[in-house]
């Protein structure tokens, strides 16, 4: 289909209708230089193998040092990470100061708070429009306390209390 076939505000627009959780994806290049993005493009794809995909913007500053990692990790974030997730979504922000960090395969920096972490190595990049689709190998997940942060129509948000 042409580029100019669709409305590209609208087509955000309908894509925001779907609400989803929050992520931030962390990975180190070769240099030793830490990379890091808010994605909601984050997806189950398989439970075995396990495997889990979500999409990189070709526009993004981190695109160069996620197409040289061998790893990544994704962070589900908690409700009361809503100013993490900022921090991740700005650019030319120094994403990573003051955070306490671990490091994973490769060195990649793990963050050690999340709602779920899970480690993987590269299992495929598959170019797609303006992103790129990461298919990742999940090596080792873990699972942490509370609730989701929400994101919706541009607006972030946590599930109603029972
Ligand atoms: C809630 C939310 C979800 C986002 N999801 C994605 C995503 O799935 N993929 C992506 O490439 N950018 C996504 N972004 C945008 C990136 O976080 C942002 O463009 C990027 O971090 C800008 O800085 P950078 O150039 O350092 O990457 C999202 C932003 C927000 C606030």
């Amino acid at each position: 289909m042409s580029s100019n076939a669709v409305d590209a505000r609208a087509l955000r627009d309908a894509f925001g209708a779907f609400a989803t959780g929050v992520t931030v994806i962390t990975t180190r290049d070769a240099a030793g230089t830490d990379w890091g993005l808010t994605a909601n493009s984050f997806s189950s794809v398989s439970l075995d193998p396990p495997l889990l995909s979500w999409c990189l913007g070709n526009a993004s500053d981190c695109f160069a040092g996620f197409e040289e990692a061998s790893h990544f990790a994704v962070h589900v974030l908690r409700a009361d990470q809503e100013a993490l997730s900022a921090t991740f979504a700005r650019k030319g922000a120094d994403k990573f100061a003051g955070l306490a960090l671990e490091r994973g395969p490769a060195g990649i920096p793990l963050l050690s708070e999340y709602l779920a972490r899970f480690v993987c190595r590269v299992a495929g990049r598959y170019p797609a429009g303006d992103h790129v689709i990461f298919l990742g190998e999940i090596l080792d997940f873990q699972i942490g306390e509370g609730e989701p942060l929400l994101f919706h129509r541009g607006r972030y948000g946590r599930l109603a209390a029972p």
